[in-house]
């Protein structure tokens, strides 16, 4: 019974809700406009400026989208709403995330840009629309639910949030994150951008340039930083806040005696990423070279181990299989400034998102622990792929040494980087600076940069 009736409420409700706005004007074609790179794009992250522009108010924003719903509606048999616009386009919207959506006081606090509908009461089932109309021009859907709820849509908010796969791709790549373009050995010189320190300490404009080259190509140099050992810090509080580790906040990389880790040694460091046996994984290392040794060695290496895993899944598809499916344990022991500490995480060498991509990698030839848990059959055709898998990180290693005043920036969950061995004697010391980032806060500075700019 309880459900014939809401059909029926349903139906009732499409039919009534068929409402073609009686008068709009002629600027066809403005909707979509918003629903791109519009200046009202995710003003929210603002919310000072979100709660003045709704006191001063919306009449005012909404007029610039004057006239640009024809009509709004439910039809038969559909649990979407379907908005038509002057230009022809036509959009759909479930009910159900229209009236989860409502943007009145009750249901949406606009001051934390936060929902606040009670969704202890929330029932799918009841988002069931009793009238709707365009109002405002065209500017408004207006619906009142079948509980005599209210909701009012405006068409710039639906249209920045339609569910078509383009809409999605969109925002994905604008406010999410902005694919990442891989590279090769050969295009390097294209691809390392370089950035004074002090622009990017002081223009924002530079600071978010630095983090669209860092998202895009995994890499950037900043020149000309002081030589103290703040640097790192001023850098790293520039987007959000340093990354602690068991290394500590900073680290300092000389030749240590009686080191607990490799990459305080001269030697030949191995291409690696750092610190893989965090399930979190700090997102992206800070190097900043005071002393740079005067030897031929201590050259650094890096490669875009991105572009050689998506080399492998086109080429080598089993190997890359392997590397993506196997995990290895990853592991680091030993004692430092925050006393002692021993860290295992398993993961393999390749790590994809739910959809496939690239999403993190993790190689360390010292810090792959010799628990190895996986069937005896994996382990040998595993070691091949591995190293297939290094000898390709080799061959795509760009190699390059930083001066006094450098701080080279990189993914650390993308990039493997390395370093040649160089001769450590007296009046021949190299000294870095390390600090590290996580990529939710750089993500989140760049989110904030664009939102500023778009005032
Ligand atoms: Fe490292
Ligand atoms: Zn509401």
């Amino acid at each position: 019974m309880q459900i014939g009736g809401r059909l029926a409420a349903r139906l009732i409700a499409a039919e009534r809700s068929i409402f073609v706005a009686g008068s709009y004007h002629r600027f066809g074609g403005v909707l979509s406009r918003l629903g791109s790179h519009s200046s009202q794009g995710r003003q929210p992250f603002h919310t000072a400026r979100l709660q003045s522009l709704r006191k001063a108010v919306s009449v005012d924003a909404l007029r610039q989208v004057t006239g640009s719903i024809k009509s709004a509606y439910q039809p038969a048999s559909s649990r979407n709403l379907t908005v038509e616009l002057v230009d022809g386009q036509r959009y759909e919207f479930p009910l159900v995330w229209l009236r989860d959506n409502c943007q009145c006081p009750d249901c949406f606090h606009p001051g934390s840009y936060s929902r606040v509908i009670n969704w202890e009461r929330f029932d799918p089932e009841a988002a069931v629309i009793r009238e709707c109309a365009v109002s405002d021009d065209g500017n408004l859907v207006d619906i009142t639910w079948h509980d005599g709820h209210r909701s009012q849509f405006n068409a710039s908010w639906m249209s920045k949030r339609n569910f078509t796969q383009q809409n999605t791709e969109q925002y994905l790549e604008e406010w999410y994150r902005p694919k990442p373009r891989l590279w090769k050995r050969s295009e390097f010189g294209e691809v390392l951008k370089s950035f004074e320190f002090d622009d990017v300490i002081g223009r924002d404009e530079a600071l978010q340039a630095w983090i669209e080259a860092l998202i895009r190509y995994g890499v950037v140099m900043i020149r000309n930083a002081p030589l103290t050992e703040q640097e790192c810090r001023k850098l790293a509080n520039r987007v959000g806040f340093i990354r602690k580790t068991h290394y500590g906040e900073e680290f300092v990389v000389t030749n240590k005696e009686n080191t607990t880790n490799v990459a305080y040694l001269s030697t030949p460091l191995q291409m690696h990423t750092d610190l893989p046996y965090y399930d979190y994984k700090p997102g992206c290392n800070l190097l900043h070279c005071l002393v740079q040794s005067a030897s031929t060695g201590g050259q650094n290496l890096i490669a875009d181990a991105f572009w050689v895993a998506d080399h492998m899944r086109r080429e080598h598809p089993e190997d890359f299989r392997l590397l993506s499916e196997t995990l290895v344990n990853w592991t680091d022991v030993g004692v430092d400034e925050g006393g002692e500490f021993h860290s295992i995480y398993r993961a393999p060498v390749i790590c994809l998102d739910r959809e496939g991509k690239l999403e993190r990698i993790n190689h360390s030839v010292p810090q792959r622990d010799s628990f190895f848990n996986v069937p005896l059959d994996r382990v040998e055709p595993w070691y091949r792929a591995m190293a297939r898998f290094v000898r390709l990180l080799h061959q795509e290693a760009v190699e390059f040494k930083t001066m006094p005043g450098d701080i080279l920036t990189f993914s650390n969950i993308r990039m493997v980087h390395g370093r040649t061995g160089y001769t450590d004697t007296e009046g021949n010391m190299r000294h870095i600076v390390g600090a590290y980032l996580d990529w939710d806060e750089i993500y989140s500075r760049l989110r904030v940069l664009k939102g500023k700019k778009m005032e």
